[in-house]
């Protein structure tokens, strides 16, 4: 289902620029330590697209099993065991893992959650009611995205919430011509793909032929650009 070669090949830039390159940078983004106003505007955005991923799960999660499919330093996954959840949040960089087990509140009302490092695409991790995957699924080309979502969906009942980075002539000539990101930490960086596009790439997919999409909802804030996108069986 996932391209042999492309793939780990990305995971492996991945966790090496998570873990190592950018994990100072994501600390500081993710916490409330003072940053620059491109920055700023990043953090708003992210604000709201977890705001918009939460809105579009019950607001009473007691009992219900939740993967958070490339946690970070674990911002949602606290929200989600905040409502009750047992939450399974995963990710590849060990010092992001760390992070947010260092700041997880003493009082989960209810829910629990587990951080694991390691492969949110592994079937280790048994069945879930929800799955959510806040901008770890931009990384990937289209096919392995698309096909990572159908092995997630293959062992969710309820609802799989993910996020792409939505393509348009603009953006994608500012990412060819590096004035995004940095040329050192651009190559793992996103992998645009335009509405059109990945809709096709998921009518496609045997293995999400009984799920539909849903709702879905762009969120453009100065440098962050992400959509979010619904699929229930
Ligand atoms: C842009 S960050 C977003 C983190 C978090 N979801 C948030 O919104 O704060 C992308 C994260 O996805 C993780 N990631 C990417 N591919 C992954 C994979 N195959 N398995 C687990 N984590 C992955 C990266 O390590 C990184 O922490």
């Amino acid at each position: 289902m996932m391209n042999p070669t492309t793939y780990p090949e990305k995971r492996a830039r991945l966790e090496e620029y998570f873990d190592r390159t950018a994990a100072d940078q994501w600390a500081k983004l993710t916490s409330d330590a003072p940053v620059s106003g491109i920055r700023k505007t990043v953090r708003a955005g992210r604000d709201r697209m977890r705001a918009t991923l939460l809105s579009w799960l019950p607001g009473d999660l007691r009992g219900r099993r939740i993967l958070d499919a490339g946690c970070g330093t674990g911002a949602l996954a606290i929200e989600l065991a905040r409502r009750g959840a047992h939450v399974v949040a995963i990710d590849l960089s060990t010092t992001l893992v760390q992070l947010a087990r260092e700041r997880l509140p003493a009082d989960m009302q209810g829910g629990s959650l587990e951080f694991v490092s390691g492969d949110m695409l592994s079937t280790s991790y048994g069945r879930f009611d929800h799955v959510v995957a806040m901008d770890s699924m931009i990384h990937y080309e289209k096919h392995d995205m698309v096909g990572g979502l159908a092995g997630l969906a293959q062992r969710t009942a309820s609802s799989v919430l993910f996020t792409f980075a939505p393509s348009n002539p603009i953006l994608a000539t500012m990412i060819r011509v590096g004035r995004i990101f940095p040329r050192a930490d651009r190559a793992p960086f996103i992998e645009p793909v335009s509405e059109a596009t990945l809709r096709a790439e998921i009518a496609g997919q045997p293995l999400l032929s009984g799920w539909r999409i849903g709702r879905t909802e762009k969120i453009s804030s100065g440098f962050y650009t992400s959509q979010a996108m619904e699929l229930y069986p």
